[in-house]
């Protein structure tokens, strides 16, 4: 699925900036492919608009801001947050500015420290984090970073529970089990609730994470998906302690997403400092980019598309992604669209297209994918 060709995402709210960020002015962002500039307005509120002064083109990005609007930093023009020109520098005192002279705004709100936009009208609400800055709870922001694969590849290895002992070997994976533990599927409205509990390494290094001291410990997964392109993983160790992360894999192109992710701690800073969970996370992160950014982020999404990617057992997760989504697609009259297809282009802000392993180099029998739909079911 190339995900800029499927304009029903285009109408869910995306996490894409700490709000921290924008204290030093107008920053530029990709989301889904189009160039936008998010900036603070006169409240405080984080606003955006297309990255493109109605003038002559230049990226309002490289303006400032003024008194909560955003100045282009060409001939001076001033855009509201509506986008529209309530300023020209050049034009003498009393002169209206014609109503047409104005640049597309997008829908934009401040949720748990970041702006969060819909490109066009949302069709549904940003997910609940109660622990955001609740009491018993710390919110860590842990990591805000470009990752070159699709939410898809990313969101299904969030549910993936059969990588452990190979991704994540030198961490908490243990090896000699390389056997998933079977997780528990229940739907809902804004996608799936998962249930499971695995065994994981616990060395000295990673006691005052879990909070337990037995050489292997277990963690008591309750992973949610949420449409789009969100999760929450809430980690239980034997002894009390609860780790959730909270994930947005913001699609930016056809190749690449921002990494949103968050963490609450029912313990203190004492207990463990943050900055030994942000390492902590940290190592495990940058095991499953690295094997992510390995893998085609043109992900196979319907299922019919036989020979493509043969799935196993433990895939059930990542199989009612993809149920959920087609069925999302088929609700606002969509089809998958692929690098397949004729005539279809993929966006990518980098250089080259990735991997190019697709259906013409898949062989071999043809495997159980429709099945495990059917199981996830
Ligand atoms: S290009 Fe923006 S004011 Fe001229
Ligand atoms: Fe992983």
């Amino acid at each position: 699925m190339l995900t800029t060709q499927q304009p029903i995402f285009r109408r869910f709210w995306h996490a894409v900036m700490p709000l921290s960020q924008l204290a030093d002015g107008p920053q530029p962002f990709t989301l889904l492919g189009e160039s936008i500039v998010l900036f603070l307005d006169e409240h405080g509120e984080p606003a955006a608009l297309k990255d493109r002064c109605c003038h002559r083109t230049a990226k309002l990005s490289k303006g400032w801001c003024n008194k909560g609007r955003l100045q282009c930093g060409y001939h001076g023009w001033v855009y509201d947050r509506t986008g529209r020109v309530v300023e020209i520098p050049q034009y003498e005192e009393g002169r209206r500015i014609l109503p047409d002279f104005k640049t597309p705004a997008y829908h934009c709100v401040a949720r748990y420290g970041y702006a969060w936009v819909a490109l066009e009208d949302p069709v549904a609400d940003i997910p609940q984090i109660p622990e955001f800055e609740a009491p018993g709870w710390r919110t860590i922001f842990q990591f805000y970073e470009r990752w070159e694969t699709s939410p898809l590849r990313a969101l299904e290895n969030s549910f993936d529970n059969s990588h452990f002992s190979f991704v994540h070997r030198a961490t908490f994976g243990v090896a000699a089990q390389p056997k998933p533990s079977k997780y528990e599927l229940v739907e809902n409205d804004t996608g799936f609730y998962a249930e499971t509990v695995i065994d994981a390494a616990n060395p000295p290094q990673y006691q005052r994470v879990s909070g337990v001291s037995d050489p292997i410990t277990t963690r008591h997964m309750r992973n949610a998906y949420f449409q789009p392109f969100s999760r929450r993983l809430d980690i239980e160790y034997p002894g009390g302690v609860r780790h959730i992360i909270i994930n947005c894999f913001t699609p930016v192109d056809d190749g690449s997403i921002q990494l949103c992710q968050w963490l609450f701690r029912n313990d203190t800073e004492e207990d463990c400092p943050a900055q030994l969970l942000i390492d902590f996370d940290e190592v495990i992160t940058r095991e499953d980019k690295d094997i992510l950014e390995s893998t085609d982020p043109d992900a196979l999404v319907d299922v019919r598309r036989r020979g493509i990617e043969f799935s196993m057992d433990s895939d059930r997760p990542g199989m009612l992604i993809r149920k959920k989504l087609m069925a999302l697609l088929a609700q606002h009259g969509e089809a998958e669209v692929h690098r397949g297809l004729p005539g279809v282009k993929i966006m990518l802000s980098r250089e080259g297209a990735g991997p190019s392993c697709g259906a013409a180099c898949d062989t071999g029998p043809t495997l159980t994918t429709t099945g495990a739909t059917a199981e996830a079911a």
